[in-house]
């Protein structure tokens, strides 16, 4: 399936994700190093924040708490937010277009 990156700078990438990956494995493998993810995917850092496009939001699984905590946590938070490494990748998300957030 295909994943569009926006990047900080507002550049867009189509890259072929690895279903079974997480969004952010599938951006840091993409080589999009702006994308910190500095907990490795262990949901306590904050650094893979992303914004996700609002036609897909039906599709994303649910925000846990820590999740929602964490979020709190950043200057940039909007009702897109998500981190990256708690969603999932897969057919179903084909087409996901997601834009790296500002750094805290
Ligand atoms: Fe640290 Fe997602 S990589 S919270």
């Amino acid at each position: 399936p295909k994943l569009i990156v926006v990047t900080r700078e507002g550049q867009e990438s189509t890259v072929e994700g690895e279903a079974g990956l997480s969004v952010m494995e599938v951006i840091r493998d993409a080589g999009f190093d702006e994308l910190l993810a500095l907990c490795g995917g262990c949901c306590s850092c904050a650094t893979c924040h992303i914004h996700v496009d609002p036609a897909f939001a039906d599709r994303l699984p649910p925000m846990s708490e820590d999740e929602n905590d964490l979020l709190d946590s950043s200057d940039y938070r909007t009702a897109t937010s998500r981190l990256s490494c708690q969603i999932p990748f897969g057919d179903s998300l084909d087409g996901l277009k997601v834009t790296i957030a500002e750094e805290d």
